[in-house]
């Protein structure tokens, strides 16, 4: 392998205005407050206006991420958006996206791994840029998943949110950046977490998307079953990614996880002997974001002026399919 690192250079994030709380859903499902917030953590998430898409989201986290980076978007080579709510079947999400930033010629494209989307777009970016394909990339995490909720079913609509995070990463010689990644995928539990077709896809026109219209695309759920299997995986997974980056469990300066629940979120702590005073949670403010959770969380805390140069950070995410991974990064900014 070449001796190139891949290296977090800008970040940004973007939450839709409206707001969602836990109260609001009290009136839409036959829910409580406190159910909701015992069970997950969760008092509101954020939700994409009408005349929003996908797409939108992510240009506003990505123009925040470049302008952090101090670089344009002529100065990227790839674009990767990972999504679970395309603003369409085809085009890729990536290329509306790229026009919508006024970036001509280079690559664009989605990818979906639903929760894990954005541990695995980062281990794409990772390998290809460090197999000299490109130097700068465009990764976001972008999700409308409230257009795919049910908003009849009160065992996942009180869990999702709306949102988009962005990194600029780029490939230097000097040492640091994404030290590795490790993926998995078991689709033989594929129906304990699922949304059919017709998703946001449809044309606008053809399909409301308003948070009233239920069953557009319903994400369906066998919650305490996902929730038992996600636990043991996420505890493994970390064990896996440490040892494969040869880093030891007190290295870990801040765990960033995908933001399901706060429980689950304990426990992957737990299991790394972590101070929750030293993971990233948004899952209070923000719900379920799928992709877009991993890398607004993160810039929380770059935001909070939390994160030093040197320090370790542990990605880690669990999905629809299933299909879990995680990363580690030395942060270099
Ligand atoms: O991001 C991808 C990965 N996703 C996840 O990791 C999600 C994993 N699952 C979870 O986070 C949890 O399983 C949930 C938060 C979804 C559910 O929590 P739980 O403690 O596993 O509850 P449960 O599904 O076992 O349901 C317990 C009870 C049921 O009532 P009965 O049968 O005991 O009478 C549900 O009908 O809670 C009821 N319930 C609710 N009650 C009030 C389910 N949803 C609600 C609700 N409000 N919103």
């Amino acid at each position: 392998m070449s001796s190139m690192h891949v290296h977090v250079t800008g970040i940004g994030s973007y939450l839709p205005e409206r707001t969602l709380t836990n109260a609001d859903l009290e009136k839409i499902v036959d829910t409580t407050d406190s159910w909701i917030h015992e069970r997950t953590g969760i008092r509101e998430r954020h939700i994409i206006a009408e005349d929003q898409m996908t797409s939108d989201m992510a240009v506003e986290a990505a123009r925040i991420a470049l302008d952090d980076a101090g670089i344009g978007i002529d100065d990227i080579d790839a674009l990767i958006v990972s999504t679970t709510t395309p603003d369409m079947v085809f085009p890729a999400t990536a290329t509306i996206v790229q026009a919508k930033l006024g970036g001509k010629d280079f690559p664009a494209w989605d990818t979906q791994a639903v929760c894990s989307g954005f541990v695995y777009g980062l281990a794409h970016a990772d390998g290809m840029m460090r197999a000299g394909m490109f130097k700068r990339v465009l990764l976001i995490g972008a999700e409308a998943m409230s257009r795919i909720v049910n908003w009849k079913d009160r065992g996942t609509c009180v869990l999702f949110g709306d949102g988009a995070g962005a990194v600029v990463l780029e490939a230097r010689e000097e040492e640091g950046g994404v030290l590795g990644s490790v993926l998995h995928a078991d689709g033989s539990y594929r129906d304990l977490l699922k949304a059919h077709h017709p998703h946001p896809g449809a044309s606008p026109d053809a399909v409301d998307f308003s948070i009233d219209a239920a069953g557009v695309a319903a994400v369906e759920m066998k919650g305490n079953e996902v929730f038992r299997v996600a636990v043991t995986k996420l505890g493994e997974v970390v064990g896996e990614i440490l040892a494969h980056c040869h880093i030891d469990e007190d290295q870990i300066d801040w765990l960033v996880p995908h933001q399901a629940n706060i429980r689950i979120i304990q426990a992957t702590a737990k299991k790394l002997g972590m101070d929750m005073k030293r993971v990233s949670t948004t899952v209070r403010d923000h719900g379920n974001t799928s992709s877009a959770s991993i890398p607004l969380a993160l810039d929380a805390l770059y935001r909070e002026g939390k994160l030093q140069s040197g320090q370790h950070i542990l990605l880690e995410a669990f999905a629809g399919g299933f299909a879990w991974g995680a990363n580690i990064l030395r942060w270099s900014k």
